[in-house]
């Protein structure tokens, strides 16, 4: 079966952006990634890409007049580099509902909390000021409504009393290092469908459907 092709959107470090790489990097692995692109220059994930190899495009939204026409421009970038599946890896800006249509069920994204718990920006001092006692990361299909979509993977972590929100932020980090190579293997494998709303894996090994503990 051919490579499914990945573009990758970013906003910053691309600290996902580069587990992604590293995977794909594994023999036989059975996606590649043919674009890395970023709604601002000059940023670290850029420099990753750039490191390997992979072809980078900056698209500039500050030059758009409209999210439309800037999610136009990315979506017609994204085909021409060939891309058939779109990851996002700290993406930060809202996309309108003719972008997530025109890739539907083939754009997903990772947020640093179980969704559908705690859904926005700056999580993990929300998270920790509501005292909850476990956090983690979600990948799921990207819909219209901010991080909404069916869960693709999850992992979860403790959270502890004396945590920080950075300190958090770390632990979940981690996770999310774990958890979106393992999505894109999955997907890349074409054993990831929608049915219902629900992101159902074709798997007969993996993991309790969709949840990996590290405390287990
Ligand atoms: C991650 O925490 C991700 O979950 C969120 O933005 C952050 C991006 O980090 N959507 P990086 O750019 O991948 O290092």
């Amino acid at each position: 079966m051919a490579k499914l092709k990945i573009g990758v959107l970013i906003s910053g470090r691309g600290s996902n952006l580069q587990a992604l790489i590293d995977t794909c990097s594994t023999p036989d692995f059975p996606a590649e990634i043919v674009l890395v692109l970023s709604n601002i220059h000059g940023v670290m994930g850029l420099e990753r890409a750039a490191k390997a190899e992979i072809p980078t495009a900056v698209i500039d939204y500050t030059e758009f007049e409209s999210r439309e026409a800037f999610d136009q421009e990315m979506s017609e970038v994204l085909e021409a580099g060939g891309v058939e599946f779109v990851f996002m890896a700290g993406f930060l800006r809202l996309l309108s509902d003719p972008f997530v249509e025109r890739w539907y069920d083939r754009l997903v994204n990772i947020h640093p909390s179980l969704l559908p718990a705690f859904k926005g920006l700056n999580v993990h001092p929300r998270i920790i000021e509501e005292g909850a006692r476990f956090s983690g990361c979600t990948v799921h299909f990207v819909r219209p409504a901010l991080d909404d979509g069916p869960i693709i993977v999850q992992a979860c972590v403790p959270v502890h009393q004396d945590d920080t929100p950075d300190v958090l932020a770390a632990r979940v980090l981690e996770q999310e290092h774990v958890i979106y190579p393992m999505a894109l293997k999955l997907i890349a494998e074409r054993r990831v469908r929608v049915a219902d709303e629900l992101a159902v894996i074709e798997d007969p090994t993996y993991p309790s459907q969709s949840l990996i503990n590290p405390a287990n």
